[in-house]
């Protein structure tokens, strides 16, 4: 690989886990609109949950996620309360009878509930919904700090699946991100969890962390392989110092820079084909046989997913909604959220009502991020002359692209990204991004 080419490639550009992505929304989007949203739902549709515990027991440097640390519980205990009430809202608005088919916990770290808090969560969430007999409930979890008797409350809450961070097992690395946690507390977690009969398992990995190299990453690779987790997500750490003050205790100078960044990601992800796993998408490996190796896929908030249902209702600070209509985004400060929420409204604070042309893009990016197809005819069926304007923009983008990063489909059906371009796909799918560089949002690197 050039390396004008992977600087190119590797400009800061969104993770596509919306379209539009998150700095595009606007309070044009408020609680009133959320709860018509809400009501106007198509009947029998199925739901997709998302919670959001923005609680840790402390901060990682590396951490781009809405957390805090908190060493009392009392605000965690409040806040279960709270997110108890948005879930009765949510229930006058939809009614009952719904059926949900994927649930996901995620954070900050769920696991910092304690047991009693994890049951109230779990028996709520069942009068708020039916659960699918195939239903996917999974959460996030932080393995430094997780007693048995919340691995247990998890799995009676009907939890079918863990998703497990490690990053980096270095000790060199841990101490520069703050977070020391050792190969056998990770496994005995891992255990406990299987133990208890969630047998799906999860491992998030970061490459791009200070002291990386293809080595220390490999290594950890090795040692993730023995406990044979059934999904791996392998993530590009995404450095935002100047939005996200705590990330500035990361020595910037320890940083690999792009070229050891693009090989770390080549190393890890070669030496997880290797082990048996399928690639998925572009940061996500999964067992043969497991529903993410196999199946359709689709991007959300969480990333990859078999997760086909339309709508997703974020409950939570910060949670985002998807609605056939358009995106919602609940408050992002805990203090407001809670507020909101007691005093009988929904949170609401920014969204964006989806216009065809929004949903037309939405469905490019979606598939070139999932399948790395460009599928033409489908589009041209779906939407018809109003598609002309974007099949317009591959040509302009095949003559731009001459490093063999996509290739036309042999059977004339748009163009696919060739192995070479894979890891670029958020660069080439941000050509079919209108909204780009219309806010000051920073993103991260595009490797
Ligand atoms: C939302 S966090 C919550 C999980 C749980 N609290 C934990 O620490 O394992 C999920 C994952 O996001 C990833 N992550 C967090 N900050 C990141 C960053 N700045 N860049 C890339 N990945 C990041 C990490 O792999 C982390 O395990
Ligand atoms: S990575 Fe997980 S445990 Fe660490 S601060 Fe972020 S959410 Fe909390």
């Amino acid at each position: 690989m050039r390396s004008e080419t992977l600087k190119r490639y590797a400009a800061p550009v969104p993770r596509y886990t919306s379209y539009p992505t998150a700095p595009h929304f606007s309070s044009d989007v408020g609680a009133g609109q959320y709860a018509q949203w809400l009501r106007n739902l198509p009947d029998k549709a199925h739901l997709s949950l998302y919670m959001h515990i923005p609680y840790c027991d402390q901060l990682c440097w590396y951490c781009g996620c809405n957390t805090k640390a908190t060493q009392k519980y009392e605000p965690v205990h409040g806040y279960v309360d709270v997110l108890l009430a948005e879930m009765d809202l949510i229930s006058e608005a939809i009614g009952s009878g719904r059926v949900a088919d994927h649930i996901h916990f995620g954070g900050g770290s769920p696991s910092i509930l304690h047991p009693e808090d994890i049951l109230r969560i779990g028996e709520k969430l069942r009068s708020l919904v039916a659960f699918d007999e195939n239903i996917e409930f999974a959460v996030e979890v932080d393995p430094r700090n997780m007693p048995e008797d919340r691995i247990e409350a998890f799995a009676q809450a009907g939890v079918n699946r863990v998703s497990v961070g490690v990053q980096d097992f270095a000790p060199q690395v841990q101490v520069a991100i703050n977070r020391m946690q050792s190969f056998e507390r990770t496994q005995s977690v891992i255990e406990g969890f299987r133990k208890h009969g969630v047998q799906s398992v999860n491992i998030d990995l970061v490459y791009g962390l200070p002291y990386q190299t293809c080595e220390s990453v490999q290594k950890t690779i090795e040692q993730v392989i023995t406990l044979d987790p059934d999904r791996v997500a392998l993530f590009g750490y995404a450095h935002l110092p100047q939005r996200l003050p705590h990330q500035r205790l990361i020595p910037d100078a320890k940083l690999p820079d792009m070229n050891e960044r693009f090989a770390q990601a080549n190393c890890a992800g070669d030496l997880l084909v290797e082990a048996g796993y399928v690639r998925v998408g572009l940061d996500h490996f999964a067992k043969k046989g497991d529903r993410l190796a196999c199946g359709d896929i689709r991007r959300n908030f969480q990333g990859y997913t078999t997760d086909d249902a339309g709508i997703l209702i974020g409950l939570g600070a910060s949670a985002i909604g998807r609605l056939p209509q358009g995106y919602v985004q609940n408050a992002t400060a805990v203090g407001e959220y809670q507020r909101r929420v007691m005093a009988g409204d929904f949170s609401t604070q920014r969204g964006h009502a989806l216009s065809q042309d929004d949903q037309m893009r939405s469905f490019v990016i979606e598939q070139l991020m999932c399948s790395f197809h460009f599928p033409e005819k489908e589009l041209i069926a779906r939407y018809g002359e109003a598609a002309r304007e974007v099949v317009e923009e591959t040509k302009r983008l095949a003559d731009a692209e001459e490093e063999g990063l996509i290739a036309t489909d042999p059977d004339g059906d748009g163009f696919w990204v060739t192995e070479k371009g894979r890891i670029f796909v958020r660069s080439i799918a941000s050509v079919f991004d209108s909204y780009l560089g219309q806010s000051e949002a920073k993103h991260s690197a595009g490797v």
